[in-house]
């Protein structure tokens, strides 16, 4: 693998691929900012679609993040989520909707579970993966500054450092610009902290030199 190319940027999107974009970032030498994992790109978009099915409201006009681990223990970031500035339950209540929690579940649960209801009836995952890749591509190679849920290290936030995972993050042509920390309620905190440790203990497992 090439070392310190000031140039590149390293896009990782072969699983477990936060756990590969750890590694990657150890094993190249490259600046924490170069090194990108496709990470909760695709669980976010699924996201936002099924709330844009649920709530009828085009997906581009909801703004709702899939956080942590690209995996089992990833996070529905609830708190944040909203429709033009309104937060899910008073977009319901303006709507005269009644806020369903038990949907919302539901949603979250398939969002997570979608890659594996794909590949048990088609082998595989790779339009979506793709269409993801080609975002961030572009977001890079346009420079513009776009916000998509990527992985890449963390450092201090809620105290967890020297592991990566996805939060929404600013990339430009330079990599990652800013790593957006959001301020999540206590219990997405601990479903956070938990996804570290998983993903800890898989990089724990690993020899990085
Ligand atoms: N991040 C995401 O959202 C996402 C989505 C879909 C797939 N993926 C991941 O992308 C990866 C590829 O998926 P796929 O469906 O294309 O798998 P695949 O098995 O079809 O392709 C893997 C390719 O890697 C090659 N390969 C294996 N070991 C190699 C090595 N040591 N050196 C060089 N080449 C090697 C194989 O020959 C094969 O061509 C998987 O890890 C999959 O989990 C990620």
């Amino acid at each position: 693998m090439a070392k310190h190319n000031p140039a590149g940027i390293l896009l990782i999107a072969t699983n477990p691929v936060d756990v590969l974009t750890y590694a990657a970032w150890k094993l190249s030498g490259f600046a924490a900012g170069r090194v990108i994992g496709s990470g909760t790109v695709l669980d976010t978009s699924r996201f936002r679609y099924l709330l844009s099915r649920h709530f009828g409201v085009d997906a581009r006009s909801i703004h709702a993040y899939i956080i942590g681990e690209h995996g089992d223990s990833e996070v529905p970031v609830w708190s944040l989520a909203n429709i033009a500035g309104m937060r899910l339950p008073e977009f319901c209540q303006a709507q005269d909707l009644a806020y369903d929690p038990r949907a919302m579940e539901e949603i979250f649960l398939q969002t997570r579970d979608a890659a594996y209801r794909i590949i048990e009836r088609k082998g595989a995952t790779y339009y979506a993966v793709a269409a993801g890749l080609m975002r961030i591509t572009q977001a890079i190679l346009r420079n513009q500054s776009t916000v998509l849920s990527l992985s890449s290290v963390i450092n201090d936030y809620y105290g967890i450092s020297d592991v990566c995972f996805s939060l929404p993050t600013v990339i430009d042509r330079g990599g990652v610009e800013k790593v957006l920390r959001l301020e999540l309620n206590p219990e997405e905190i601990e479903r956070l902290r938990h996804s570290a440790k998983v993903l800890k203990t898989t990089i724990g497992s690993l020899d990085l030199g």
